[in-house]
């Protein structure tokens, strides 16, 4: 979980970093857009990179659901029989909502690259104009569009709070220091992503952006 949990923690970064160039300018938003597609070129022909970086994703994700799956039938095993009487608080909110906060997240990115990246849901859906295709999708008249995203968005900051914690004690932290430090790198790494993510869609639907 952590290893592939990582990876992912790394896109979000750079992916989060690659969106704030639309405050640029629309035209360096494109032009980073078009970079992705040539990465790595001459050596490799356009878009290999891109695609090796998609299927990579695609290892990460998988590897990811398979381990929750594993530990959730190990847990089970390890305690077939309910507990007769279970304290409601256990952990932070983000640490009880992981499985359901995990479904969401992938129910998200589904739409999200119909929308963004193949351009199916999207008004525009032109994929050499990146911007003009956020510009549509986050238009005031389509508030509920970012409403979506930013429920989404804080979904993604709650698994990640949690998770990037858990990675931590995964990868060997073991002291009441050392977690209390975890926690609060993990607050503040998750607060970061989620207001740079957030900014996008709330600039554009403000007007901030055109
Ligand atoms: C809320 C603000 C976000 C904006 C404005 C945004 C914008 C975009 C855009 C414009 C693309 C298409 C890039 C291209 O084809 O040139 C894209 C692709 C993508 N985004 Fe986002 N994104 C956001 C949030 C997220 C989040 C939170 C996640 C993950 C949980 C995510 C995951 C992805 C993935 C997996 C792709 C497909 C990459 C590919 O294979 O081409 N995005 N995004």
């Amino acid at each position: 979980m952590a290893a592939s949990g990582i990876v992912l923690v790394g896109f979000l970064f750079a992916h989060a970093a690659g969106n704030l160039k639309i405050f640029i300018g629309n035209e360096d938003f494109d032009h980073y857009a078009h970079w992705l597609r040539t990465i790595g070129t001459p050596l490799l022909p356009d878009v290999w990179f891109l695609w090796i970086m998609r299927i990579g994703l695609l290892v990460a994700i998988f590897a990811h659901i398979w381990s929750a799956t594993v530990l959730t039938v190990r847990a089970k095993k390890a305690r077939p029989v309910k507990y007769a009487h279970r304290p409601k608080v256990q952990g932070s909110y983000a640490a009880r909502t992981m499985r359901w906060g995990g479904v969401i997240v992938l129910l998200f990115i589904i739409y999200h690259i119909l929308d963004l990246t193949t351009g199916t849901l999207n008004p525009v859906g032109d994929s050499s104009r990146p911007h003009a295709n956020v510009i549509a999708d986050f238009a005031p008249e389509r508030w509920y569009v970012t409403l979506f995203y930013a429920v989404s968005v804080i979904a993604v900051g709650l698994h990640l709070r949690h998770g990037i914690f858990s990675a931590a004690r995964t990868l060997g932290q073991q002291t009441a220091k050392g977690q209390r430090r975890a926690q609060a790198i993990a607050l503040v790494l998750s607060v970061i992503l989620v207001v740079a993510y957030l900014s996008v869609p709330f600039a554009v639907t403000v007007g901030l952006v055109k």
